[in-house]
Parts: C-alpha cells; sequence; structure tokens
C-alpha cells in the first residue's frame, strides 16, 4: 500500500479515537449532574432501608406496622407530617413528648438511637413507602398484637378472686391485659420486644426495683414510665403480680385472636422451613403421616388461632415426639410457618387422610414408641405417596432475594469486561495514531 495513504488513515483513526475520548469525557461530564442526583437517591435508599429496619424495632409496637396508629397513637402515616418542619419532627423523636408514652429516643436524652439514625427515621415519615415498611415489620416477626389489649378469661379470673389477696392479683391481672400484654405477650411469656415478666429471674429483684422500672421505665428501651399514667396503688398491684405470678393459671390472659400478617417473603420462608423441618413428620402438604396429625385438615385449622399453633410450635408437645422448636428458630421464623400452615385453610380436607389403615387410636403415638429418630425413617414423600412439587418449589420466590444480587454480579462482570475492551480499543487506536504522527517526518521528507 501506498505509505502515503497508510499515513493518512492512520492520522484519521489516531484523530477518531481522540474524538471519540474527547467527546466521551464531554458526555461524562455533561452527565454528572444526572449522576449526582442519582448517587443521591441511592444513598437515600439505603437511609430509608436501615429506617424501616429502625421503626420495625422500635415504634412499630406502638404506631403500627405500617404507619397507620394503635389505639390512642397517633399514626406516622399521616399526611399532615408531611407539612412538619424537619426540626419539630426532629425533635419529637429525639426528645419524645413529655408526659406522654412517646419515649425519647437520642442518645443524648438517655434513648438508643443516634443522630443518624433519628435523621433516617425523619427521612422514612417524609419519603418513605409505608407498604414496604409494613412488610419489613412482619418479615422480621416484629408486627404488634391488634388490638393492642385483650382480656382476661371470666372464669380462670374469678378462681383467682379465690387467692389470699385475690382481688389484688385480679386488678392486676386486669391492668396488664390492658396495658402491658402487647409487649409482654400472653400470661407474661415475653415477645420478640420484651422480656417475659412470669418468669422466676424477675422475681428475684426487689419490689423497690420492679416499683421503680413500671413507674419511671428504663430509658433507652421500650419500657416507657408508667407513673403518668396508672396510679400508684394500680402500680404496687402489677408488681404484686409479677411476684406471684406462679400462681397464675396458664390461659388466664391469652393471646388475642389476630390473625399472624404474612408477606410473600414470609410466606416462601415458611414453605422452605416446613419442609426442612416439619415434612418429614406432618407429611409435605400437612397431610399427616403415621408419625404425625394432620395439620391441613379443617377442624384443626378452624380450631386453632395463630397464636394457639405459634405456642405450640414454639413449645412442643411434652411427652410426644412434637418437638420443641423455639430454642433453635426464631420467632419470626415460627410465624413464617405459621402464616404458611394457615394458608391451607381455605383448601383443607374436611377429614385427614391417612394413606397407612388404621386401627385404633392415632397412628403416630403407635409409631411414636417404635422409633425415637425420626430423622432415620423413610422419606415420607414416598411413603405418602403424593406430589411433593409445590412444596419444594414454593420456595423459589424466597431465593428471589440472592438471585437479585447474582444478576447484579453479572452486571458488574458485564461493565468490567466493556470497560475493559472500550479502554483495550482506545489504547490501541491511541497508540497507531501517534505512531503514525512519529513517522511523518520520515514519510514527508
Ligand atoms: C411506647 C409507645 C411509643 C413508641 C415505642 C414510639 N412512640 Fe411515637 N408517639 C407515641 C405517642 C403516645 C405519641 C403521641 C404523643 C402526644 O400525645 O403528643 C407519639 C407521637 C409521635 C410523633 C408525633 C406525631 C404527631 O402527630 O405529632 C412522632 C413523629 C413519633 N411519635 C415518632 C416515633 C418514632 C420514629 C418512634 C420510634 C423510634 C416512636 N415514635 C416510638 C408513642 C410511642
Ligand atoms: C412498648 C412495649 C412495652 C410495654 C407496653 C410495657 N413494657 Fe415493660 N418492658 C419493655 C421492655 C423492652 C423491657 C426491657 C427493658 C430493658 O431492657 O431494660 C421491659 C421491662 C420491664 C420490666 C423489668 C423486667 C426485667 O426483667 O428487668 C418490668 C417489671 C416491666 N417491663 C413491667 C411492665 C408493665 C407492668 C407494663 C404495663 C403497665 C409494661 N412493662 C409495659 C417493654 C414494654
Ligand atoms: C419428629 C416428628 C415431628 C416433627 C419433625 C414435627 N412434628 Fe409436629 N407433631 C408431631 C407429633 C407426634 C404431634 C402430635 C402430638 C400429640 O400427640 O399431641 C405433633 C403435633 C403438632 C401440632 C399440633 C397438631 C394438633 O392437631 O394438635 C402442630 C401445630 C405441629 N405439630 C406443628 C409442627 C411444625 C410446624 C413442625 C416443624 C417446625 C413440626 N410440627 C415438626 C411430630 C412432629
Amino acid at each position: 500500500m501506498n505509505p502515503k495513504h497508510s499515513f493518512l488513515i492512520e492520522s484519521f483513526v489516531g484523530l477518531g479515537a481522540l474524538l471519540l475520548i474527547v467527546s466521551a469525557l464531554g458526555l461524562y461530564i455533561l452527565n454528572e449532574p444526572v449522576r449526582i442526583v442519582q448517587a443521591q437517591d441511592e444513598v437515600l435508599a439505603v437511609q430509608l432501608d436501615e429506617a424501616m429496619t429502625l421503626y420495625a424495632e422500635n415504634c412499630a409496637v406502638c404506631h403500627g406496622s405500617n404507619g397507620e396508629g394503635i389505639g390512642a397513637t397517633p399514626p406516622l402515616n399521616n399526611p399532615a407530617l408531611l407539612t412538619m418542619p424537619y426540626e419539630d419532627l426532629y425533635k419529637t423523636i429525639a426528645r419524645g413528648r413529655y408526659q406522654t408514652a412517646m419515649p425519647a429516643w437520642s442518645i443524648e436524652d438517655g434513648g438508643a438511637l443516634s443522630d443518624y439514625q433519628i435523621d433516617e427515621l425523619v427521612l422514612l415519615i417524609l419519603h418513605g413507602d409505608w407498604g414496604e415498611t409494613g412488610d419489613r415489620v412482619v418479615n422480621l416477626g416484629l408486627a404488634p398484637l391488634i388490638p393492642f389489649t385483650t382480656e382476661a378469661d371470666p372464669a380462670l379470673l374469678e378462681e383467682i378472686g379465690k387467692l389470699p389477696d385475690g382481688a389484688t392479683l385480679q386488678t392486676a391481672i386486669t391492668l396488664f391485659a390492658a396495658n402491658c400484654v402487647s409487649c409482654h405477650g400472653a400470661d407474661g411469656v415475653g415477645t420478640g420486644i420484651a422480656p417475659a415478666l412470669n418468669d422466676p429471674t424477675v422475681r428475684e429483684k426487689t419490689p423497690d426495683e420492679i416499683t421503680r422500672i413500671i413507674t419511671y421505665g428504663n430509658t433507652g428501651t421500650l419500657m416507657a414510665g408508667w407513673g403518668n399514667i396508672l396510679a400508684p396503688e394500680d402500680i404496687s398491684a402489677l408488681v404484686t403480680l409479677i411476684q406471684r405470678w406462679e400462681e397464675v393459671p396458664s390461659g388466664t390472659i391469652p393471646a388475642p385472636d389476630v390473625p399472624i400478617a404474612v408477606t410473600e417473603e414470609s410466606l416462601a420462608l415458611g414453605s422452605q422451613l416446613y419442609a426442612a423441618n416439619c415434612s418429614r413428620c406432618h407429611g409435605p402438604e400437612g397431610q399427616g403421616t403415621p408419625r404425625a396429625p394432620s395439620l391441613n385438615v379443617k377442624s384443626f385449622l378452624t380450631e386453632t388461632s395463630d397464636q394457639a399453633i405459634q405456642q405450640i410450635v414454639t413449645l412442643g408437645v411434652p411427652g410426644t415426639a412434637m418437638p420443641t422448636w423455639g430454642d433453635r428458630m426464631t420467632e419470626a421464623e415460627i410465624q413464617a410457618i405459621v402464616g404458611f400452615i394457615r394458608q391451607w385453610e381455605p383448601t383443607a380436607p374436611e377429614v385427614a387422610v391417612l394413606t397407612r389403615p388404621g386401627g385404633g387410636g392415632p397412628p403416630w403415638s403407635r409409631t411414636d414408641t417404635s422409633t425415637t429418630a425420626p430423622g432415620l425413617m423413610p422419606s415420607t414423600s414416598s411413603s405418602t405417596g403424593t406430589n411433593t412439587t409445590d412444596a419444594t418449589t414454593n420456595p423459589l420466590t424466597g431465593i428471589n432475594g440472592s438471585g437479585q444480587t447474582v444478576l447484579q454480579a453479572i452486571l458488574d462482570w458485564r461493565l468490567l469486561v466493556l470497560l475493559g475492551v472500550i479502554l483495550s480499543i482506545a489504547f490501541t487506536l491511541i497508540y497507531s495514531g501517534l505512531d503514525a504522527l512519529r513517522r511523518m517526518p520520515r514519510n514527508t521528507g
């Protein structure tokens, strides 16, 4: 080829490469404001994400899963709050509202939250998505029991009246059911957010100590002071109850019969946990096996509340093969399983259809004695002969979360390769352009 032509071509290519880089740089600079806004949006998204967890852990119990307010506690999804100045919202959360149940949250005021976290909560109130927040609260197993209060079992309450100083216990049980049950749980057994009060360790505290905690609260925790709300004799009755709780039969302060809230995520988790832990005894679709009764049957599901199922699963059934799950699973996980089991109700058969021929007494009680190691039994799906695809494919939705990160990884990987290719092309072009320039004097001369 004519060297003059090849020189011309090479310098055009070099010039082209230069133009390409300059215009790319120009575009990048022009795009900078957009990029800054995008980066700010990303920061806000991270802050809102953190705020939703903070809300679930600290605020949902009083203000509701979706910020809708509970009883006398005001809603936070209230449009009026959007017009409240930022400083006022910040101060309300940081310092609390004096003489109300709204605690102070900033560390300076004895609370548990940093300035940054309070700022995030204000952002949540101003820019957050309450539907998403409600899902977060449910997924963390922190959805408050609504209604906030419950009622003592009248028959048991009457029995308690016959105990020495029974009237004081009756008063305290009524107060507890109305004010404390939402955090400290039915029968004072505790919940995910507050400790058990029917526990012997609480009785190790002196009556004075317990009185002080109920009157003034524990700053920095959800335990507000009740001194402004309850009379001193009410508080003293509650102290008596806490000290004499072993005399109170279980079931006196029942859990309110409210369905456990579910989300797509919690159902997927429940399905996964059920398949991994329960199906080998209760059957992949809850139809029951010779080792354990059917759970997927109308009579059981209509007669048993979500709270009751949660309690059975948490505590197990002593003296049977039904294990205690409370020490192996979180409250959120057990609630997810209960939500999954509850899903069967609309299509549950009237009568449990066990595949093994029966012969007097429940079949699981017979096999119970013959085998103590359920893990060694042959797979339940083959013995029951039912289609297990439902139970095994459902967890797919649960993998969604990690699936997304895989997608992100692929995107990142593609971007890197693209960047590498662009860079190497640019370098080759610049090099050939420079090379042509270097050879210029020789060619023209
Ligand atoms: C123990 C119950 C309780 C908890 C926990 C709680 N609040 Fe409150 N909150 C209240 C009550 C009661 C009020 C109403 C106070 C009043 O009467 O002015 C309130 C008021 C508010 C207000 C003002 C609403 C308005 O309309 O003026 C905001 C904002 C607020 N709370 C945010 C929060 C945030 C954020 C959290 C979690 C960090 C939280 N609260 C936790 C009980 C609670
Ligand atoms: C908003 C939730 C909430 C409510 C409502 C609530 N508590 Fe508490 N309570 C807590 C939390 C959280 C703690 C643990 C505080 C800590 O970590 O120090 C606690 C601690 C206590 C303790 C000390 C327990 C111990 O082991 O040290 C007592 C006693 C107590 N609460 C009594 C009551 C009584 C009585 C009521 C009703 C009048 C009540 N609480 C209402 C959340 C609550
Ligand atoms: C080792 C076998 C085994 C495993 C594993 C098992 N269960 Fe059970 N389960 C039983 C037996 C046996 C009973 C019946 C107890 C009885 O006789 O009251 C039972 C009873 C129950 C009941 C009460 C049923 C009723 O009709 O009253 C529920 C609810 C329950 N199990 C849920 C679960 C859940 C949820 C899991 C998984 C987290 C699970 N079980 C795992 C053996 C098992």
